[in-house]
């Protein structure tokens, strides 16, 4: 009796495993087969982050609070992809299977002063830790399971108000003004390459 409820257990493990990753496999082409990202798609990896974050993110994007502004064009590569996840219940899952894969190994392809890019990062440890691992109660995702290309993007995005300039945009919002802190490209350089070092 014992072995067959395992069995049926074991079964029903596998059932959904296997259905999260059907619904992934859309996602794969440009984020990879593990979540490790590919950079010459312009995909982030997403293995590891945390469920909150993602749900939040692909909400955005199908709702246009993210990826509509008209100079986003890698925001705009993803905003059709979140609409394939239909309703609410298929996002949430979605959410908790990439928060379940592995994080992966990243590659520095970014160079900086990783010094300077720790003094830089202080007042970035209020809302995503000092660890960089992410903070939910301030609402700032971890950055440490992020390639450095994708965050030099983002804060470049953040600054010139390509991401966090929709007025529903809450959270992109707060995000701004930080990015607007890191002065030159070469402060946003060593910002990546401390976040590299972690
Ligand atoms: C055609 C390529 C493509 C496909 C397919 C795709 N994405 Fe994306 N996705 C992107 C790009 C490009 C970005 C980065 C946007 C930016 O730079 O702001 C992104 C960003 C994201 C982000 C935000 C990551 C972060 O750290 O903020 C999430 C979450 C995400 N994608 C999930 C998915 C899921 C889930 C699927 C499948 C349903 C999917 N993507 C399919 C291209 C794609
Ligand atoms: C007041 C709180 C706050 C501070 C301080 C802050 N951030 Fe953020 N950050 C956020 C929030 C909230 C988000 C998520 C925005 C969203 O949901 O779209 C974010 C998002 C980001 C992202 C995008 C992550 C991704 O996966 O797309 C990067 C990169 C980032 N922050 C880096 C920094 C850096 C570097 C600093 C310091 C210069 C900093 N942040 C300071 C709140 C903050």
């Amino acid at each position: 009796m014992k072995q067959v409820m395992l069995l049926v257990l074991t079964l029903f493990a596998m059932s959904t495993a296997t259905a999260d990753q059907a619904a992934y496999a859309v996602c794969a082409a440009c984020h990879g087969a593990n979540g490790e990202g590919n950079v010459a798609l312009s995909g982030p990896a997403l293995a590891g982050q945390e469920a909150w974050y993602v749900e939040r993110q692909l909400k955005n994007f199908k709702a246009g609070i993210r990826g509509s502004h008209k100079d986003d064009i890698f925001g705009m590569q993803m905003r059709p992809m979140a609409s394939v996840l239909t309703d609410d219940a298929a996002v949430t899952k979605m959410a908790n299977y990439i928060a379940s894969m592995p994080p992966v190994e990243l590659t520095a392809t970014v160079e900086g002063n990783a010094q300077a890019g720790k003094a830089l990062y202080a007042v970035c440890a209020a809302c995503h830790g000092t660890d960089a691992k992410g903070l939910k109660a301030m609402n700032g995702p971890s950055l440490v399971l992020q390639q450095d290309w994708y965050t030099v993007r983002q804060l470049k995005n953040f600054k010139s108000g390509i991401r966090g300039s929709d007025s529903k945009d809450l959270f992109g919002m707060q995000m701004k003004p930080m990015a607007s802190m890191l002065t030159s490209d070469q402060a946003i350089n060593d910002i990546a390459a401390y976040l590299n070092s972690l």
